[in-house]
């Protein structure tokens, strides 16, 4: 008796680890192309595409504070599964997605009995895996204190990221070799022989933001955003992480057209969608950021009851749903100074009440602003009362604002404390019917599939920083769709017309700001980037003054807020990007350039056939002179035009052209 137990553990030891022998432990892409290794001993896995190694053996592996919960992991299954399926988003660049995948969940135990899984999978376009502590004997509160996953590059590229901060994804993009890279926020941009590869992460739900952190040789490592007293991430079994993702791609258009990061997370767990519905708008916003305006009440306020009538009336009048107010509430003198906004009392010269009667009989939606500084207990405590306000007025679209310092103090904008509370606005924002617009958020990983009311965000560098600096360079945009964009819509809030703010100086800047401060392309490429920066809410962005009357604002009247299909036509990351949009039979295009005035021949090959179309374009014209002339542009209509033929674009430096293209 007294040997049969030993026996027995012995017995089960090995009936663990002999599957492990057995199992086949490669994964493919539905297609065959990428191709996935684990490898159990060394709790590694490496990537191939056609072949040539993507990722050298790369680390895998979470610890706890709780030692109950730690390695070694013992191998004692693995199965496979096989998924295809089509999805229609509410919206998107693509009215349809397909979710084609191959899958293979580990199950592994610890010598404790804990257990824990990793699930891959294995896309056409790309790969993906999570951790997942499934429910164990007792419930079990952990304590992440470091995930060990890490992306060890096979080859040295070239990679396109911004600096890797826990408080704002706003950083320049830099460009420099793989091995260069010090801490990158994610997605970044590789470019290679093999493709282009994007590391980011899918369904970032109560986890922490990762960061990607160059630790040497090649290979960056998971860089987790840390509660105040160290801990990455607080949670119980059973609990699972967000998809840490590598999207792989032969080219541009594959990289905008890959849906891997939509189809890791759950289908839409809002039942009745029919509220929510990609616009246009326009609002009282960009005054402020050149000084124009101001946020708070006084003799320049922006958002008073006459100019808020006023952009309704323009709004009705050019087919635009939206009007979006920053500065009616009160509390903006408190910004900076503790940030206690008010989220339902408006300033004396603004009538919420007669502004929002006036907009239900214009047929225009009325976005609500909450700029909360940062002040998160204050903001979760107002937040039922200022819904219903919004609710009270028929409104369903609200932008929020991040714009400080973290209260509670300490807590880092993309921890898991914010995590939690970005979602959980969105949540609210659902029960209440509106959809959310984030300011200063946390970066997007496809949540809007399952929260499709979670429209879109900023989480970079955006237009505001033409209005006070001169930190938003010509090739930034250029950058963007092929980076950012990558992981989701961004509201960068394009289309300033008055590039040199004559007639409207800021009247709030030091002098000598001022001076140097103007929008930093040509007026056709603020509206090529309409069509260029995917947002299911677009933006026009200047003071209504300068649309009104404007030959090119019929571009923007006509553009369409809903996509059936989306393609990148040409571009070079960080150069220029030609990017085309179809809505039924209509098509619009965007082309931009950086720094270089460039000449582009755009192939209108993925036209019909046998159709016959129109374009007009409006681009930069032979008076267009960046420095001299930015205002300048030309309209022209070419008629006839088949799939056969190609336009030829002249763009001046950070110059741009904006085409619609209708069938005749
Ligand atoms: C920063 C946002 O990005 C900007 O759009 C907004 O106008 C200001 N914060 C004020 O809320
Ligand atoms: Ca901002």
């Amino acid at each position: 008796m007294r040997t049969a137990l030993p026996l027995f553990f012995i017995c089960c030891l090995f009936w663990a680890c002999q599957p492990a022998q057995k199992l086949d432990l490669n994964l493919q892409s539905p297609d065959g192309h990428i191709n996935l290794n684990f490898d159990p001993d060394a709790f590694q896995y490496t990537v191939k595409k056609n072949q040539k190694a993507i990722m050298a053996p790369s680390q895998l592996g979470l610890i706890f504070k709780e030692e109950i919960a730690n390695g070694p992991y013992q191998l004692i299954n693995s199965t496979k599964n096989n998924h295809q399926e089509k999805w229609q988003p509410v919206w998107g660049q693509f009215d349809e997605f397909e979710d084609h995948h191959n899958e293979m969940i580990l199950n592994l135990e610890n010598a404790q009995g804990f257990k824990m899984n990793v699930i891959f999978r294995a896309f056409n376009d790309g790969l993906a895996f999570r951790y997942q502590i499934p429910a164990q004997k007792t419930k079990t509160s952990l304590h992440l204190i470091d995930e060990l996953t890490t992306f060890a590059l096979a080859k040295e590229d070239t990679v396109w990221w911004t600096e890797g901060n826990a408080n704002t994804y706003e950083r320049p993009y830099q460009k420099t070799l793989t091995t260069a890279l010090d801490s990158a926020n994610t997605p970044i941009t590789i470019e290679g022989e093999n493709g282009l590869i994007v590391l980011h992460e899918a369904a970032l739900v109560d986890y922490s933001d990762m960061r990607l952190k160059n630790v040497g040789n090649n290979t960056y490592k998971a860089h987790l955003c840390p509660w105040p007293d160290g801990t990455l991430v607080k949670t119980q079994s059973p609990m699972q992480s967000p998809w840490r993702t590598i999207i792989l791609a032969d080219d541009l258009n594959g990289l905008v057209a890959s849906s891997m990061i939509l189809n890791l997370n759950e289908p839409s767990k809002i039942k009745d969608t029919s509220w929510i519905h990609p616009f246009k708008y326009i609002g009282i916003w960009w005054g402020m950021h050149t000084g124009y305006y101001t946020w708070t009440e006084g003799e320049r306020h922006g958002a008073n009851t006459k100019n808020a009538k006023a952009y309704i009336d323009f709004a009705a009048k050019h087919n635009i749903e939206g009007v979006l107010f920053e500065g009616w509430n009160k509390g903006w003198e408190n910004w900076g100074k503790g940030n206690f906004f008010d989220f339902v009392t408006p300033y004396d010269d603004f009538d919420f009440e007669e502004v929002a009667d006036y907009a239900q009989k214009k047929n225009v939606q009325l976005i609500g602003h909450h700029e909360t500084g940062g002040n998160i207990p204050m903001y979760e405590q107002k937040l039922d009362t200022a819904l219903k306000q919004l609710v009270h007025f028929d409104m369903h679209a609200l932008k929020t604002g991040y714009a400080g310092g973290i209260i509670p103090e300490g807590q880092p904008k993309h921890g898991q404390f914010m995590v939690r509370h970005y979602l959980e606005v969105v949540k609210k924002g659902a029960e209440n019917k509106i959809m959310i617009n984030a300011h200063e958020p946390i970066k997007p990983t496809g949540l809007e599939r399952t929260y499709p009311n979670m429209m879109t965000r900023e989480g970079a560098r955006g237009m505001e920083y033409n209005g006070w600096s001169k930190k938003i360079t010509p090739e930034h945009t250029t950058v963007l769709p092929f980076t950012r964009i990558i992981a989701g819509p961004m509201d960068y809030t394009p289309g300033i017309f008055n590039i040199t703010y004559d007639g409207q100086k800021q009247r709030w800047h030091p002098k000598d700001t001022f001076a140097i401060t103007r929008v930093n392309t040509t007026l056709a490429k603020q509206m090529a980037l309409w069509v260029v920066l995917y947002s299911p809410q677009q933006m026009a962005s200047d003071l209504i003054e300068n649309y009104e009357g404007h030959p090119c604002f019929k571009f923007f009247q006509d553009l369409p807020s809903k996509w059936n299909e989306s393609r990148v036509i040409d571009g070079k990351i960080g150069d220029f990007a030609v990017i085309g949009r179809r809505h039924e039979n209509d098509w619009y295009v965007g082309a931009i350039t950086d720094e270089h005035p460039r000449k582009l021949k755009v192939e209108l090959d993925f036209l019909e056939k046998d159709k016959k179309y129109r374009a007009v374009i409006y681009g930069d014209g032979p008076e267009t002179d960046y420095d001299k002339n930015p205002k300048a542009y030309q309209i022209k209509t070419i008629d006839d035009l088949s799939s056969a033929d190609r336009l030829e674009l002249d763009l001046c430096k950070s110059g741009g052209s904006a085409i619609q293209i209708i069938p005749l």
